[in-house]
């Protein structure tokens, strides 16, 4: 049997990820969303771009989360996106349950799959779908860490007018105003950037990567980025499918690293055929430390909110 992968979801971040995780020709999608007919079309339509675009696996739509059935792993997009003004916590209650109606389908059409959440917040929205799901932690896992660092690759490389495929960059904390971009780890040709750009320079950087999916939410006007946030989730499905053990800033379930308890929050991590394999654990500076606990303090608030 082909593999196959699930997209909740057919709004842009979802036909996105469809169409970047066909032409990886890795597997069969299936692309659910409530929308009557709509993510059908979608599908059709991506299925007929193959011959052209040279891969042979099938975009099938539906509105039966039953097309689950058979799902290695499920990326979770729906819910509604911020808009010019809001933060990604605004979305708590709206998004909830959004989350607990997909996540409780998931568990029942496809216990055996992982769940890839996408949806914000996105922290607390992983952490509302392993609940719900009652998956084990290793495979519910969330996605911003590797959206967050390609900002921040992509701004040091126009920085310093080098490739951005040399620059590493690792970006933690909670996917929001707190997160934390870690300029010692981030590297250019294995320079840290400490070295090569201004401390000035970095601080505006990092600003910018901080605050970079509300620059594009104003810049849209309606609705929030979506070929990054695809870019980054089809990275992470084919880190599982092919079991490349990638080392990437993702939403793990922590239990005491970097001193956090029982909770989703960015942290570099292994990811492979069993999901987040390992939560690497880093030697952070005093003040880098404190910016994520004080991270994950605000989350571990906003999880009250939905009775946790
Ligand atoms: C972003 O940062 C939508 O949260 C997403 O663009």
């Amino acid at each position: 049997m082909r593999t196959k992968v699930g997209v909740i979801g057919a709004g842009h971040v979802g036909e996105c990820t469809a169409m970047y995780l066909a032409e990886r020709n890795i597997a069969d999608i299936v692309l659910v969303d409530i929308i009557e007919d709509m993510p059908k079309g979608k599908g059709l339509d991506l299925s007929q771009a193959g011959p052209i675009r040279g891969y042979d696996c099938y975009v099938t739509g539906s509105n039966d989360f039953a097309d689950l059935k058979g799902c290695s792993i499920v990326v979770h997009t729906a819910g509604l996106p911020r808009k010019p003004g809001m933060s990604r916590e605004d979305l708590i209650t709206k998004n909830a349950d959004i989350i607990a109606d997909c996540a409780g389908k998931v568990k029942e059409y496809a216990p055996d799959a992982m769940i890839l959440m996408v949806a914000n917040p996105l922290d607390i929205m992983t952490y509302h779908a392993y609940k719900v799901s009652g998956f084990p932690t290793n495979k519910v896992f969330g996605q911003a860490g590797v959206l967050d660092s390609t900002r921040f690759r992509m701004f040091v490389a126009q920085e310093l007018g080098v490739s951005m495929n040399d620059v590493q960059a690792l970006v933690l904390g909670g996917h929001g105003d707190t997160m934390v971009p870690l300029p010692r780890y981030t590297t250019v040709g294995g320079v840290p950037i400490t070295e090569l750009i201004s401390a000035d320079r970095i601080q505006a950087i990092s600003d910018r990567t901080r605050t970079g999916g509300g620059e594009i939410v104003k810049l849209l006007k309606t609705g929030s980025a979506y070929y990054a946030p695809a870019a980054a989730s089809v990275q992470m499905v084919d880190a599982v499918l092919s079991d490349r053990k990638r080392v990437l800033p993702l939403s793990a379930h922590l239990t005491g690293q970097y001193g956090i308890n029982d909770l989703y929050i960015g942290v570099p991590a292994v990811l492979g055929a069993d999901g987040v394999e390992k939560v690497i654990e880093l030697e952070l500076g005093k003040e880098e430390l404190e910016s994520l606990q004080k991270s994950a303090g605000i989350y571990k608030d906003m999880l009250k909110v939905l009775g946790y």
